[in-house]
């Protein structure tokens, strides 16, 4: 089999030799055409230059009782999902394979579901909340451990990690990383933790798959199969991907595997269990949302150009403005992480267009009486409730500016400062997003 999406085994037909041999292998190249490169997978008479939205759930046999175009049944696979898959293991580079879900949810679940039980996950301390909370419930009651570390410290990582392959009652280890780290930005050596957790598999001859969450990034600013060893990436394509705030999607995208350190021998690959899971358990992307995220992948590269080069100028903004107490943007040299996250990245100079801000209250305001916590939530809502380019909503990555106060979303249980506003950079005219924040910090209130 060739293509995950399909159920039968196809010989390549002509028609994709021949466009694919010689298609030019620059990823914005291979984005911009998506649907013409693999005209075979899509394929209709017509010639269409953008690939057709296939919504039939069932495909017909032919003659000999075999299926001639590859597909039975939409939720094994669909030939808009397949471009996809397609599109997004080209993307990753050094991978061999992706899986399209509904949400990034969907696609954690199907992680999870695949590693099977009697297992542990080592985890970053902070990271996008709604992991730790699905680990909690329902996986915990199942038998996925979680195990916390602060990851940023690798001396406390490594004696965590010791101590997690030692423990007789895991078989095996996930490596869960997420770098930056929502909604901190604390910037992971991922090098640094592969090469540890190889040690540690080698030494107590037990495996581990590492799994990167990029949707903070995406796969064209952080390339991680290839050049990072990571087996397996996972991104919220609802947010930076499909780039448009208007649809749902996880994708995973994973290599086909490397020497077990346990046993000598090719180890888990999670391609069959996560396929097997979408034949058999759905959950998988529908094709109108594989098509629009196939839509949104085409602009991708000029847009993260845009999206970087807003937000390292609004850093840099915010780090000498007087009511700013702090700025997170690896981008800036100031940044703990700078020299470890620009070392990782895949294009010079791009460092994303996530950030987070400590806004300073100004002098005499903020004695309101409330509780501490309180007096300085209600000073930045105030600001941020004068910004009028940049709104208030939670996600991130689409076009238009955003901005959230994480710490009255995450709830009684956050470690996140009261003063932290959480910035997804967008697409606007840097001057108005620059104005927009002096406006707002600078008026009284
Ligand atoms: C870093 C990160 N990972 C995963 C997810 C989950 O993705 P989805 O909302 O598509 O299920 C999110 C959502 O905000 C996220 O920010």
């Amino acid at each position: 089999m060739w293509l995950g999406g399909h159920d039968t085994n196809l010989t390549l037909p002509w028609v994709f030799l021949i466009s694919y041999t010689h298609m030019p292998r620059r990823i914005e190249t291979i984005l911009a055409q998506a649907g013409l490169h693999y005209q075979d997978i899509t394929a209709v008479s017509s010639r269409d230059v953008i690939p057709p939205l296939h919504l039939s759930t069932t495909f017909e046999r032919g003659s000999d009782g075999s299926y001639p175009g590859g597909f039975v049944y939409a939720r094994h696979g669909n030939p808009t999902r397949a471009l996809l898959e397609k599109v997004m293991t080209d993307l990753e580079g050094g991978a061999d394979w992706s899986a399209a879900f509904t949400c990034g949810m969907q696609a954690v679940t199907a992680v999870f579901l695949a590693f099977g039980a009697q297992a542990t996950v080592l985890l970053n301390q902070e990271l996008y909340q709604g992991i730790r909370l699905l680990l909690d419930a329902p996986f915990g009651s199942w038998g996925l451990r979680a195990q916390v570390v602060d990851m940023t410290d690798l001396g406390a990582l490594e004696v965590a990690m010791a101590r997690v392959f030692a423990d007789p009652a895991t078989a095996r280890v996930l490596l869960w990383l997420e770098t930056p780290s929502n909604p901190m930005l604390q910037i992971i050596d991922v090098r640094a933790v592969i090469a540890m957790a190889e040690g540690q598999a080698r030494l107590h001859r037990k495996d581990f798959v590492s799994v990167l969450d990029t949707t903070w990034l995406t796969p064209y600013l952080l390339q991680a199969v290839g050049p990072l060893r990571i087996d397996l990436t996972l991104a919220s394509a609802t947010k930076f991907l499909g780039g448009h705030s208007d649809l749902l999607a996880g994708v995973l995208t994973g290599r086909r595997r490397k020497l077990s350190h346990a046993t000598g021998t090719t180890f888990l690959d999670l391609e069959a269990p996560i396929r097997q899971l979408q034949r058999h358990a759905g959950g998988n992307l529908p094709p109108f949302e594989a098509w629009l995220l196939l839509r949104g992948l085409k602009s991708l590269p000029a847009r993260m150009r845009t999206h970087c080069e807003n937000a390292h100028r609004l850093a840099h903004f915010f780090a000498s403005h007087p009511r700013i107490a702090a700025v997170h943007y690896p981008g800036l040299p100031s940044h703990p992480g700078h020299a470890v996250h620009s070392a990782m990245m895949s294009r010079e100079g791009l460092s994303g267009s996530m950030m987070a801000i400590q806004v300073r209250a100004r002098d005499g305001e903020g004695e309101d009486g409330r509780e501490e916590g309180a007096e300085v939530e209600a000073m930045v809502l105030r600001v941020v409730a004068r910004l009028r380019v940049f709104r208030r909503a939670t996600s991130l990555g689409g076009t238009e500016s955003l901005c959230e106060h994480r710490r009255s979303v995450e709830g009684a249980e956050s470690r996140t400062p009261w003063d932290l506003v959480r910035l997804s950079v967008g697409l606007e005219a840097y001057e108005d997003l620059e104005e927009d924040w002096v406006q707002a910090l600078g008026e009284e209130g």
